[in-house]
């Protein structure tokens, strides 16, 4: 038969465009099968599946649609001649119902697959064991910041936060260390082009404080200071101090032993003694260092303290006047002791490490341990 033969004829058009649905359905065959769960399924993902529903709802459109040859078929029905009509018209209508009922089919089967596929993937099976997330805690120091502000807090002390950026006034010209003076050089830090330097110690806050709430004042100052120092087992160029200041009428150096001495047995134990030696810090007059017996050994000598039964921990001494009326405090009226001390190196001493610089590498095998 030629095509212009098939075009001619009507019946042969219709069997033709229904040859072409079969072809077409062909992949589509397996899902419309009788079983419960047609074998089509066994290796179908949802998405394959997604696809296959797709594809079926074009190739409906293309056979049954306003364009289809279907569609073309029943519009001859008026023109077939009236002894062949009845017959033809029954001939496109079963033909039709079959095709619809076979896309029909095959589109329930994928969507039910399509729906309990999307159930599955959506499930939470309450009775599987939770995954617990990794807890994490605090810094060492951090941890050991908060036991010294909780031993300060209770004698009466605010926690005063300060600014790690500074101009120089307050890193060194409030605190009687003029251009020129030679300790400008033993604490050189870190400076921007605008003139500002990062605060080399925490001394710094002293001067806000008193500016701040004037005298009287207790207070302290935890925070992270810069110098310009080379990394070794025993420095960093950023760690931590614990500024203390205390200004009132009357205070004298017995109250700067009394407090650190006070301090040192609640953070070390109440065995734990005391001893200041005299020093020199261009802010405070008298200076001293404090040291306390060493809670390794209790004074015996051992690693910890390098036999010496003492462990260095800060500087101390009476706010030198100059200081005093850097800040607007009455020199005349007031007195106060102040004293610092790293933190750092306290947590050293007290975990064991033989070097600081493990504290900021961030080694989470090493952090750890202080759980
Ligand atoms: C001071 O910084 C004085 N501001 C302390 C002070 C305060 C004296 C108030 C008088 C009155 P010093 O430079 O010694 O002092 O430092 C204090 C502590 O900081 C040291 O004992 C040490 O524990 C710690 N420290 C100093 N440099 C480093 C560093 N590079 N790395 C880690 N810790 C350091």
């Amino acid at each position: 038969m030629t095509e212009s033969q098939s075009q001619e004829d009507p019946k042969l058009q219709v069997e033709a465009a229904r040859k072409a649905f079969e072809q077409e359905f062909e992949r589509f065959a397996g899902f419309a099968e009788e079983s419960a769960t047609p074998l089509a399924f066994s290796s179908l993902s949802l998405s394959q599946a997604e696809t296959e529903q797709r594809l079926l709802t074009d190739l409906r459109t293309r056979h049954l649609g306003k364009k289809s040859a279907f569609a073309a078929g029943k519009k001859m029905i008026g023109r077939v001649s009236p002894d062949e009509r009845a017959a033809f018209g029954q001939m496109v209508q079963q033909n039709e119902a079959e095709i619809t009922g076979k896309i029909a089919r095959a589109e329930q089967a994928l969507t039910s697959f399509i729906e309990s596929a999307r159930t599955e993937r959506e499930r939470i099976d309450v009775t599987l064991p939770g995954r617990r997330p990794r807890r994490g805690h605090l810094h060492p120091i951090t941890m050991l910041r908060e036991r010294v502000e909780d031993i300060f807090v209770a004698l009466g002390y605010a926690i005063e936060d300060g600014r790690e950026i500074e101009t120089d006034f307050y890193n060194f010209d409030a605190l009687n260390i003029p251009q020129n003076h030679p300790a400008r050089a033993s604490q050189d830090t870190f400076y921007t082009s605008d003139g500002f330097a990062l605060r080399s110690q925490t001394s710094t806050v002293q001067i806000h404080a008193m500016q701040r709430r004037g005298a009287p004042l207790r207070m302290i100052a935890p925070g992270r200071v810069f110098r310009r120092d080379t990394p070794d087992p025993t420095h960093n160029p950023m760690f931590f101090q614990v500024e203390g200041l205390c200004v009132d009428r009357g205070i004298s150096m017995a109250h700067l032993k009394g407090t650190v001495a006070e301090f040192l047995r609640q953070m070390f134990g109440a065995q734990t003694t005391t001893r200041f030696r005299p020093s020199y810090f261009p802010f405070t007059e008298p200076s001293a260092e404090f040291d306390f017996s060493c809670f390794k050994c209790g004074g015996k000598g051992c690693r910890i303290c390098k036999n010496s039964g003492w462990i260095e921990l800060g500087g101390s001494g009476m706010v030198h006047p100059n200081v005093l009326r850097a800040a607007g405090v009455d020199p005349e009226i007031y007195s106060g002791f102040a004293f610092g001390l790293g933190i750092d190196r306290m947590a050293a001493l007290m975990y064991g490490l033989d070097d600081i610089r493990l504290l900021f590498e961030n080694d989470v095998r090493f952090l750890e341990q202080f759980d």
